[in-house]
């Protein structure tokens, strides 16, 4: 049913990192991965040369040779074809230029109108607690919910969007990064919606 949510079972509750965005769009490695050769060259540390490295890799087993701060969340072929939410886990690190730090947490994966992958960030665009899953009672009350923050209440549509004046800005995305067959993401690059006029 598009528009519901379908979740994985939960084990570890979302670490809101919220870190500086980094990359732009040009820096995604799609499934073909011919536009990011020549972005990929200029970027710099671990996290570039996963990009070079994804778009040479061949399998999944090469493709797992990663930089910690880029998270599997599945294969292409599954999350290509999701047409709800989904909640995936993931584990990463934090990783700069002084330490390294893990990162347990989840996003929300779907399929935006045009068929691409949507990971969206689970930390709420107010203050960063963490979205849950509507429940069908509160979606009953307000029109396209599918995520409403625990905290004060904000509340976000199917494709992480919000669908109340509370907040004026939907919650942050990810670009997916395609290679071996896998979707990853960059934990570290959050990437910020504009804001809506309310
Ligand atoms: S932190 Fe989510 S509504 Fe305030």
């Amino acid at each position: 049913m598009e528009g519901a949510l379908v979740c994985m079972n939960v084990e570890v509750d979302c670490m809101n990192n919220r870190m500086p965005r980094k990359l732009s769009r040009r820096a995604f490695l799609g499934s073909t991965g011919k536009l990011a050769l020549g972005v990929a060259a200029a970027l710099s540390g671990t996290t570039g040369l996963f990009y070079y490295g994804a778009k040479t890799h061949k399998n999944e087993a090469e493709a797992e040779q990663r930089p910690g701060n880029i998270a599997l969340l599945g294969s292409y072929e599954e999350l290509s074809a999701l047409t709800a939410m989904k909640m995936i886990h993931y584990e990463a690190e934090h990783v700069d230029a002084w330490y390294k730090k893990p990162l347990r947490g989840f996003v929300y994966v779907t399929t935006d109108a045009a068929g691409q992958i949507l990971i969206i960030s689970s930390a709420c665009s107010h203050l960063g607690c963490t979205v849950e899953p509507a429940t069908d009672a509160q979606r009953k009350k307000t029109k396209d919910l599918v995520l409403i923050c625990p905290c004060h209440g904000a509340e976000f549509g199917k494709y992480g969007d919000t669908v109340s004046a509370f907040v004026n800005r939907g919650l942050d995305t990810y670009e997916p990064i395609i290679a071996g067959g896998g979707v990853y993401f960059d934990v570290m690059q959050p990437i910020q919606r504009n804001l809506t006029m309310e």
